[in-house]
Order: C-alpha cells, then sequence, then structure tokens
C-alpha cells in the first residue's frame, strides 16, 4: 500500500515534471507482454471451490474481484462464476470451445485471459454478446488455437486491448478476420508475439479495413518478411513494434516507405533486438525522413554507440542493453529535439560525454543489479553535468558510485527527480545537493551510508524537496544528528524503512512541519516517551510495523491522533493491563484512535495465554473478568523469577567453562557463511530447460551431476514442480530460484513452445552472461532457430553433446561443472567463444 502510494507520488511528480508517458520506460518491448507471473493477488481473502457443473476449480479473490480457474483433468466447459468478478482467467483447463452463452453472466466483466488452454480450439460467434464492459481480452498460449472466425468477437463494442500471444495459429491470415473494425470498433491495441509466422503477406490485414488500431505490436514473431503494402489498413497507426524478428534493414525500409506515402501517422517504432550489431544507418536515415519521434533500439549489440545520422524529429532514443561501453562525443548531435535518453543496463563508467546534452530532459543511465553482484566503478566527475541546465530527471541508480562529492550535481538546476538507489554511496560531502534547488523527489534507498559523517548541512539546498527515500540503508540507532532533516520544509514523504534505528530521537522530526507521510517500518525500536510529531500539523500516514514495539504509551496516542492512517501490525504487543492503562482510557475517550487502531490486527504476542486475541479483545477481556487486579501479585510470578535467575547463573558458568569452544564455533560459523555468499538465495544451482523429447539425455545429466561430488541441485520440472501449480507460474518462479539456467537445445527444442517461451524467461532473469550456458545436443538446424535463441548460440558459449563419440562425455561434464561453480557475475562480455 505504501509503495503504492509512494508510485501515485511519483507518478504525479512525474507527470507535472515530464508531461508525457516517461513512466512506461520500456513499453513496448517489455510491458507490453504482460508478465504471465506476478500481478496475481495475494492469497489472503481467497476462496477456492470446485463448481460441480463444469468440474473446473475456481479461486476468487474478492477483494481485487479476480477469479482464476483451471484444472486440466476436469475442467471441461466454462465455469459458472459465483462472485461479481471483474477479471476472470481461465487457465490451463481442458475447455475446447468458448460457446455462445458461455460469459451471459458476466457481463460486468472488464478484463478476460484465456490461457494456457491445451485443448483449446474456437470461439463461438455469439460468445461475447453483451460484453460492453470489457476492455482487455487475453487469448495466449493456447497451442489448439489454430484460427478465430469471423464475427468471434462481436459483442467487444468497447475492446481497448486485444492480446494473441503464442497461440497455434499458422499465419495471420487464420484470424485476422476476427479483428474486423465492425466487430471492434474501438479497439485501440493489437499485440501478437510469440509466433512462428515467417512471413506478413500483402492480404494478411485486409479485414482490418477502417480499423481504429493505433499500436500494433509483432515482436517475437519470427518473420523474416513484411511485405511492404502489408500494413496499409492500419491508417490510424501511431505505435508499431517489430522487435525480435530476423528482419533485415531493407525490409525495414520498405515498410516504412509505405507508412510515409500513405500518411499513416506513426510516431512510434520499436526495433529492439533485431541483431543490430552497429548502428542501421541506412534505416536510420530513412526513419530521419518520417515524423517518427520515438525509437526504441534497445538489445541491439552496439557495445561503442556512433554517430546517428540526421533525424530532427527524434525526442525520445531508448538503447538500454546494448552492451554499450562508450558513447562517441558527437553522437546525437544531429538530433537537436532529442530530449529523453534512455540508456540503462549498459556497461558505462562514467556518464558519457556524449550523453550530456544540454537539451535532454531526461536521462536514464541505471543498472540493474541482483545477486550481489558489484559493477565496476562508476565515477562522477566534478562539474560534469554543468550544461545541463534542463534536465528534469535523472536515474543513476545502480552503479558502483560510493562518493557524492559537492561539486558533482552543479548546473542541474532543474533536475525535479533523482535516483541513485542503490548505487555503493557511503559519503556524501557537505552541500552536494546544494545546487538541485528544484528537487522534488530524491531516492537515496538501499545505499550503505556510513552515517556518522552525515551532518546537518546533508540537506541543506534541498528546499522544494517533497520525497526523500532513505530505506534500505543500514541506518543505525538514529546516528543522524538531531538537525538533519532541519532545512526539509517542503518535505512530504521520509521513508526511513528497512533501517535499523533501535530508538527514536525526539527532536528529529519536529521541523519537518509539511510532512504527510513517515515509513519507520521494518526498524528495532520500542514505544516513545515523547511527541514524535509536536509541530507536525499535515501528517496523515505513519508506518511502524515490524519494530519491537511492545506497549502503547500516552504520547503515542497524542501522535496517533493526528493521524488517518497508522500501521502497527507485526510489534511484540505485550498484553499486561498495567502496560495498556493508556491505551484503556483511549479506547473509551478517542474513538477516532480507537478506529485507527481496530483496523490494524495487533496480537499479544505474550502472555502465551492471550496469544489468540488481539490487544483491543485483550482489553475488552480484562474488563469482563476483571482479572487485572492480580496480575502482578501472583505468588507463582515472584517464584518464576527466583527460578529465572538460578537458571540464568547456571547458564553463565556453563558458557564460561565452554567459552574456547564456543569461541571457534564462532569463527567456524563465520566463515562458512561468507563462504556461502553467493549461494544463498537460490534452491537449485540450475533451472534445465528441455524439450521432453530429451528427457533421455536430461535423465543421464541429472544423474551424472547430482550423485556425483561436487553435487549440484538440478531443478527439471517433471520432478521438481508443484503438482497442481500453474505450468507457466511454476516455470517462472523455479527460474527465479536457479542460480543458472542450461538450454539443453536440439531439434525437438527449437520446435517447442514451452521451451521457447521458457529462453523469453530467461532472458529476462539471466542477463549476466555466465548464468546461462546452451547445451547443443547433436544437429540443429540453424534456420529454425528463432531471433533470441540464435542471437544466444552466437553470442553465448556453448557446449556440445556428442551421442558417439564416448571419449568426451568426460570432457563436456567437466566443463559442465566449471561453469555450475563460477560465480555469477554481470557484464562479462565473451565473443563468440565455442568449445
Ligand atoms: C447464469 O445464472 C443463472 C442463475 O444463477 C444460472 O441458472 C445459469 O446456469 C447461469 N448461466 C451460466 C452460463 O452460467
Ligand atoms: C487493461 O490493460 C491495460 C494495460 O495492460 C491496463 O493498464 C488497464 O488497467 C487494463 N484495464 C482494465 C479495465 O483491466
Ligand atoms: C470503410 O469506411 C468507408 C468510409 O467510412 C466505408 O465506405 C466502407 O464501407 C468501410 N469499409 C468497410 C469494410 O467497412
Ligand atoms: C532482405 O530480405 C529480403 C526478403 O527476405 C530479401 O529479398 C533481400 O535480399 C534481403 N536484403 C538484404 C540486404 O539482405
Ligand atoms: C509529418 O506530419 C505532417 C503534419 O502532420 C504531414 O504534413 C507530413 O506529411 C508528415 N510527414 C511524413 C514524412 O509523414
Ligand atoms: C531549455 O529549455 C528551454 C525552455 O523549454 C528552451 O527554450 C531552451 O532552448 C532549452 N535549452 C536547450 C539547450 O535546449
Ligand atoms: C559546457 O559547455 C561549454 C560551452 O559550450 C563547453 O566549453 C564545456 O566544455 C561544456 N562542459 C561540459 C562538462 O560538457
Ligand atoms: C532552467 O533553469 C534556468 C535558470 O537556472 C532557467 O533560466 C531555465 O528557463 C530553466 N529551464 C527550464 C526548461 O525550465
Ligand atoms: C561539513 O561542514 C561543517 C561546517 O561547515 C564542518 O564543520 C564539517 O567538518 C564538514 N564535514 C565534512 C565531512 O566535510
Ligand atoms: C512502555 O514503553 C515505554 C517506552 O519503551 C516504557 O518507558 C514504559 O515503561 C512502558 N510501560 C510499561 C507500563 O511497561
Ligand atoms: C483461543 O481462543 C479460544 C476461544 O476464543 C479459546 O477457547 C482458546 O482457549 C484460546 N487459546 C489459547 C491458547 O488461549
Ligand atoms: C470497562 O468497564 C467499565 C465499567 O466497568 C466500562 O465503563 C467500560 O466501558 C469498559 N471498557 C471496555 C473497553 O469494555
Amino acid at each position: 500500500m505504501k509503495i503504492a502510494r509512494f508510485l501515485v507520488t511519483l507518478c504525479a511528480v512525474l507527470h507535472v515534471a515530464m508531461g508525457n508517458k516517461l513512466a512506461a520506460s520500456y513499453d513496448l518491448d517489455e510491458m507490453t507482454d504482460e508478465p504471465l507471473i506476478g500481478n496475481y493477488p495475494s492469497d489472503e481473502s481467497c476462496v477456492l471451490d470446485r463448481d460441480s457443473e463444469s468440474g473446473c476449480l475456481c479461486r476468487h479473490y474478492l477483494k481485487e474481484k479476480f477469479i482464476t480457474c483451471y484444472d486440466p483433468d476436469t475442467c471441461k466447459r466454462f465455469p459458472r462464476i459465483r462472485f461479481p468478478t471483474f477479471t476472470i482467467r481461465i487457465s490451463t483447463t481442458a475447455i475446447k470451445t468458448l460457446k455462445a452463452n458461455d460469459l451471459l453472466n458476466n457481463t460486468q466483466l472488464t478484463m478476460f485471459k484465456i490461457e494456457g488452454n491445451d485443448q483449446f480450439s474456437r470461439i463461438e460467434p455469439g460468445a461475447f454478446n453483451g460484453m460492453s464492459k470489457l476492455v482487455n481480452l487475453s487469448i495466449t498460449h493456447n497451442r489448439n488455437l489454430v484460427s478465430l472466425e469471423k464475427g468471434a468477437f462481436d459483442g467487444l463494442t468497447n475492446l481497448h486491448t486485444i492480446r494473441l500471444n503464442k497461440n497455434g495459429f499458422l499465419n495471420l491470415k487464420t484470424f485476422t478476420v476476427s479483428l474486423n473494425a465492425n466487430s471492434l470498433p474501438k479497439l485501440t491495441h493489437l499485440i501478437i508475439t510469440q509466433m512462428p509466422f515467417a512471413n506478413v503477406n500483402r492480404d494478411d490485414f485486409e479485414d482490418l479495413v477502417n480499423t481504429t488500431i493505433t499500436s500494433l505490436n509483432l515482436f517475437t514473431c519470427r518473420i523474416s518478411y513484411i511485405h511492404p503494402e502489408s500494413l496499409t489498413p492500419f491508417r490510424n497507426l501511431k505505435t508499431l513494434g517489430l522487435g525480435e524478428n530476423n528482419l533485415n534493414t531493407s525490409n525495414v525500409i520498405d515498410v516504412l516507405k509505405v507508412i510515409v506515402q500513405n500518411k499513416i501517422p506513426l510516431d512510434y517504432l520499436s526495433l529492439f533486438n533485431l541483431g543490430f550489431k552497429e548502428l542501421p544507418r541506412n534505416l536510420l536515415e530513412v526513419i530521419g525522413k518520417t515524423n517518427i519521434t520515438h525509437l526504441t533500439l534497445t538489445k541491439n549489440k552496439f557495445e561503442i554507440i556512433e554517430q546517428f545520422p540526421k533525424m530532427p524529429k527524434i525526442t525520445r532514443l531508448d538503447l538500454n542493453e546494448v552492451l554499450a561501453l562508450n558513447i562517441v562525443p558527437n553522437a546525437f548531435e544531429f538530433l537537436p529535439n532529442l530530449k529523453n535518453l534512455y540508456l540503462s543496463r549498459n556497461l558505462f563508467s562514467e556518464v558519457p560525454k556524449g550523453a550530456r546534452l544540454a537539451q535532454l530532459k531526461n536521462l536514464d543511465i541505471s543498472v540493474l543489479k541482483y545477486n550481489g553482484y558489484s559493477p565496476s566503478y562508476f565515477s562522477l566527475y566534478d562539474k560534469a553535468f554543468v550544461n545541463m541546465t534542463n534536465l528534469s530527471v535523472m536515474n543513476l541508480s545502480g552503479n558502483n558510485i560510493r562518493k557524492l562529492s559537492k561539486n558533482v550535481f552543479i548546473g542541474l538546476s532543474n533536475l525535479t527527480i533523482m535516483s541513485l538507489k542503490n548505487s555503493y554511496v557511503f559519503f556524501i560531502e557537505n552541500s552536494t545537493f546544494v545546487p538541485l534547488r528544484n528537487l522534488i523527489y530524491l531516492d537515496l534507498s538501499d545505499n550503505r551510508f556510513a552515517t556518522r559523517y552525515f551532518e546537518k548541512y546533508l540537506f541543506t539546498g534541498l528546499d522544494k524537496l517533497e520525497v526523500l527515500r532513505l530505506g534500505h540503508c543500514s541506518i543505525g540507532n538514529l546516528q543522524l544528528p538531531q538537525d538533519i532533516f532541519e532545512n526539509l520544509r517542503s518535505l512530504k514523504h521520509l521513508g526511513l524503512e528497512n533501517n535499523d534505528i533501535k530508538s527514536l530521537p525526539s527532536e528529529i522530526f519536529a521541523p519537518l512541519v509539511n510532512l504527510e507521510m513517515l515509513d519507520l517500518s521494518n526498524n528495532n525500536f520500542n514505544s516513545w516517551d515523547f511527541q514524535l510529531f509536536p509541530k507536525n500539523n499535515k501528517i496523515t500516514e505513519f508506518y511502524v510495523s515490524n519494530n519491537k514495539i511492545k506497549n502503547i504509551t500516552k504520547s503515542m496516542i497524542l501522535d496517533f491522533n493526528k493521524l488517518q492512517m497508522i500501521e502497527l501490525s507485526k510489534n511484540p504487543f505485550g498484553c499486561y493491563c498495567s502496560d495498556l492503562a493508556a491505551l484503556n482510557e483511549v479506547i473509551e475517550q478517542n474513538k477516532r484512535v480507537a478506529g485507527l487502531l481496530k483496523q490494524n490486527h495487533l496480537n499479544c504476542s505474550f502472555p502465551q495465554e492471550y496469544a489468540n486475541l488481539t490487544i483491543l479483545e485483550y482489553l475488552e477481556h480484562v474488563n469482563n473478568t476483571e482479572q487485572c487486579v492480580n496480575v502482578l501479585v501472583n505468588n507463582d510470578y515472584v517464584l518464576f523469577i527466583i527460578m529465572g535467575c538460578f537458571l540464568v547463573m547456571f547458564v553463565i558458568i556453563v558458557m564460561y567453562l565452554l567459552r574456547n569452544y564456543f569461541y571457534k564455533c564462532y569463527i567456524g560459523c563465520h566463515k562458512s557463511r561468507d563462504f556461502n555468499k553467493n549461494n544463498v538465495h537460490f534452491e537449485y544451482d540450475a533451472f534445465v530447460s528441455y524439450s521432453n523429447e530429451d528427457h533421455a539425455f536430461v535423465d543421464k545429466l541429472v544423474k551424472t551431476l547430482e550423485n556425483n561430488y561436487p553435487h549440484y541441485r538440478l531443478c527439471v520440472y517433471q520432478r521438481d514442480f508443484q503438482i497442481g501449480t500453474l505450468i507457466m507460474e511454476s516455470i517462472s518462479s523455479s527460474i527465479q530460484k536457479s542460480k543458472k539456467m542450461l538450454l539443453i537445445v536440439s531439434d525437438a527444442y527449437i520446435k517447442s513452445e514451452w521451451c521457447l517461451w521458457e529462453v523469453q524467461a530467461a532472458q529476462k532473469h539471466y542477463l549476466q552472461q555466465n548464468s546461462l550456458v546452451i547445451v547443443k545436443l547433436g544437429d540443429v538446424s540453424k534456420e529454425k532457430l528463432n531471433a533470441s535463441l540464435s542471437l544466444l548460440m552466437k553470442t553465448r558459449i556453448y557446449l556440445e553433446w556428442d551421442y558417439k563419440d564416448k571419449k568426451k562425455e568426460s570432457v563436456f561434464f567437466r566443463k559442465l561443472r566449471d561453469f555450475l561453480s563460477e560465480p555469477v557475475s554481470i557484464f562479462t562480455i565473451d565473443r563468440n567463444l565455442q568449445i
């Protein structure tokens, strides 16, 4: 909830700052391929039930009005939905047909998903009759759905987005007839990805005349040729995604020429991961002559970003993850209107001179980090940004910056948003932020500050700062000076969550007169005896869950009295009447605070006998039974204390006698923990992605690696996937739990839909070069490889398994073990090494 709030604030700020779609930095490349996992509600407030008529098992998430139905064996027709709902997801069922009146009782639906149903093959015309509220429709991963007939989508008069990924369609013509403008008069977004289409023929979209579609995404479709005339029915097309296909530049040029001739208002083109190894100069020249303003070249491989040709209309350029080490100084000289430059996930060691453009409003040069890997040093030179007076948003997160000195940010007088999250910053010089007089949002979370250097002057100059994030910064015991926040008069949101604050300093928040929200959750402090918010009259939200608060004092109640929302759960409240006396009074006098507290489930942590009561229930309980008076004078209690003292003395004596032993153990444990650092988050050493037809080889592989020393634990789906979980969810979560990934690439593998989906998933999780190893099994026909796999085979080390040559077997396994034992690190570029 609070993260959502933060994001809302951020978005509002971004909106003010940019007035455009900045927040969706990867909208065409990744965001539109909606994640199959994640994004589902938590299991709280979920009802599981089996619909006896249809045989489907449905999970109803009542609060979110979301229902997901499954069961590959018994769920044979559309289930009866018993709860009002906005989203229905039909996944891994045995449903064959969506019949004419199946959805009759669900006309209030806004989102409908049909995903991963192996037998699903038909949508009857009329199935969507009356579904005028439906906005999003997603029909994906149904391998037997080979066509959609005309009229299939009749009734969807307000459908906005349709997603048709990874179904059984062999070409576009088999289903585009269903998408005509009469059936779908409001359709704007068409997403067709991960299909084996090879060609887009001239008449493939001919049924879409007069279509209202403005955004067409055809990424990862193994397209090697697009007929230039084929896109002419899209008269309103503004956005075109062609990423991850096997297109050559001359073909894309031809397509663009026809788009220009037909006055199609295209302004956003995504060419991500088309395998470019250098700038496609001819193509860029043609783009420079169109009205395209936003170009994506993400995930191509440029290494050095050379000079772009003349492209006067470009305002936004995405060059994320292009393995760039540097940018030539005049790279963007001929892009006079470039305002938004995205350079995240590259290999820079500074903000390259070529990117320090006076006209930029938005610069993203962040790095994604995980697995504790630290990238090499990233220099922020003094006055590097001196000419960037128009810059409004800068993201430097994830870079190994370490120190911020006071001359770094000079010139950034119009910067409103800056992220230095997770940037290894430990030292910030006095007055570093002084030049940032318009900064509104500063994210310093996830750094390991040496707080002893923090001074009153740290945040001077940030007169307009509204959001400051200092979460996950190992701030212990607020070794912050009392006056550290003194200058932050405009601050509205302060995040100090996930630190190690053990006691709250009394005056520290008082100067924040405009504070609206304070997050102190996941720290280590007990209750407080002074008012935290004496002068803060605007505070409404306060997060203190997961601390060590044992009682609620009068001062706390005075603080709470200002709030509209408090999160206090997961604190070890003691339910002793004496401690809760103040609270008991409040419950009677202050209904508002009582109401706030009631919204939290504040359980009694002790004594044991009240463990299943909340503190409010406890108060009621003692009031009724009038036990409170004699709790403390109980004889047993005294006896208990005396016995406790004896016990403590005994333990001390034993420890003294065994001190040498304990000392050794301490050293030993310490070592082994450090040693394991690399493995600590992973359940498996590697996830094995393979086609079922190669199971014999995989059996052998697993036996050899798991049964011999050193033992490796592999994730293999028949064995390790929990029965009953949805396959796609399982795969993704297993990939996350595995340190590395093994792709067993064979002819069968290339043909398997699941496997290719896994490759896709792998690419997202294993950016690191040495986390992915490819085992080539037998002869693999290169021409059938899809774009991502083909690129992987070209750029990664791969091992070959030869069925015939037994002698090579031990060499193979030795190399494989070498690979698996290597630590994970990002950014080692290997150049076409083959074994
Ligand atoms: C629609 O609801 C009615 C009444 O609850 C029920 O009898 C009928 O079977 C439902 N139809 C479908 C297709 O679920
Ligand atoms: C439809 O999908 C879009 C993009 O995925 C999302 O932003 C929007 O909230 C969805 N709308 C509904 C009503 O589900
Ligand atoms: C497309 O629109 C034009 C003009 O509005 C109309 O004459 C024509 O019949 C439409 N075509 C189809 C196939 O609906
Ligand atoms: C590009 O692809 C088309 C169709 O596949 C082919 O005819 C043409 O020769 C290719 N051009 C280049 C430069 O490779
Ligand atoms: C660009 O847009 C303008 C104004 O909308 C239009 O007149 C022009 O023909 C367009 N140019 C191209 C190359 O599409
Ligand atoms: C900075 O922004 C202002 C106002 O938008 C504009 O007039 C000026 O030309 C910009 N400066 C540069 C160097 O682009
Ligand atoms: C800033 O601009 C001035 C004048 O154009 C130039 O001399 C100087 O090198 C620039 N500084 C940086 C750090 O780019
Ligand atoms: C940036 O700040 C300067 C003053 O420091 C101001 O003159 C200029 O107009 C600002 N540019 C924008 C785009 O606000
Ligand atoms: C910061 O400034 C104050 C006063 O100007 C000075 O006393 C202090 O030593 C400075 N601290 C650091 C770390 O430079
Ligand atoms: C409640 O907590 C405060 C602060 O930790 C402590 O001083 C006080 O003694 C506690 N009250 C009782 C009744 O234990
Ligand atoms: C928990 O509550 C129930 C009834 O509310 C009570 O019967 C039971 O004894 C309680 N358990 C404990 C451990 O206090
Ligand atoms: C406790 O008892 C008193 C009188 O016996 C009553 O006025 C008060 O409302 C009770 N408090 C609660 C929390 O039940």
